[in-house]
């Protein structure tokens, strides 16, 4: 079918983006279905990676039905030919990694791979935004600001943690930014890739 003029932009416009969720291992990892189905609204395709101790907090079977696909876990248990970590990362317009915990923002900025989603982000040649959320002490700790400016140095992104009530029952700095404002800052990134 011959493409009309002017279609070809309507048809660019009307695809879908396709949105990795890298979800960790953070108490906050209960609020990644809603985000998953505010993302659905926005027309995107969304693929969850868990790691290992996300499984702790919210199941594959949750996430893969709210995203409607297949949940991506481990490196080792994929029976397709192709290499599931370069797939992925070149399939992805976005990588959003949330909630994104003091471990895996140290293993990011140590440029480590010895799990699916750090061997994701340092594969991908697409932007990567980066939702933590943890205690005040860890998110203040001297080691993991040093982590976040190593990442704000490789070009990810931030929407950075709010103060109120944490898990711990502290209130304090380190609660997950509102959903509204991870979708506004993901609508950003994709507006102008
Ligand atoms: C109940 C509970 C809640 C936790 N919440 C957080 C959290 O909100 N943020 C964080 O950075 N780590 C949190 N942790 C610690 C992480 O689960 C731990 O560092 C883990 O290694 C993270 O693994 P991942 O980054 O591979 O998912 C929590 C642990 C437990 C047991």
């Amino acid at each position: 079918m011959k493409i009309q003029k002017g279609q070809r932009g309507k048809m660019e416009r009307n695809k879908k983006r396709e949105i990795l969720l890298g979800v960790c291992g953070g108490i906050a990892a209960y609020k990644v279905p809603e985000l998953i189905r505010m993302l659905d609204a926005m027309n995107a395709d969304v693929k969850c990676i868990l790691t290992k101790n996300g499984s702790k907090f919210v199941t594959p079977l949750t996430l893969q039905t709210i995203s409607g696909n297949k949940v991506y876990e481990g490196m080792f248990n994929s029976h397709d030919f192709d290499v599931e970590h370069i797939s992925l990362a070149k399939q992805a317009d976005l990588l959003v990694i949330v909630p994104a915990t003091a471990d895996v923002i140290s293993r990011l900025a140590c440029g480590r791979a010895e799990d699916l989603l750090s061997s994701v982000a340092l594969s991908t040649k697409s932007p990567i935004l980066v939702c933590p959320s943890m205690n005040e002490n860890m998110w203040l700790h001297p080691a993991t600001k040093k982590n976040v400016d190593i990442l704000n140095e490789y070009g990810y992104k931030f929407v950075f943690p709010e103060k109120g009530k944490l898990a711990c029952g502290d209130e304090g700095m380190g609660r997950l930014a509102d959903l509204n404002k991870i979708v506004d800052e993901i609508k950003k990134i994709l507006k102008n890739e």
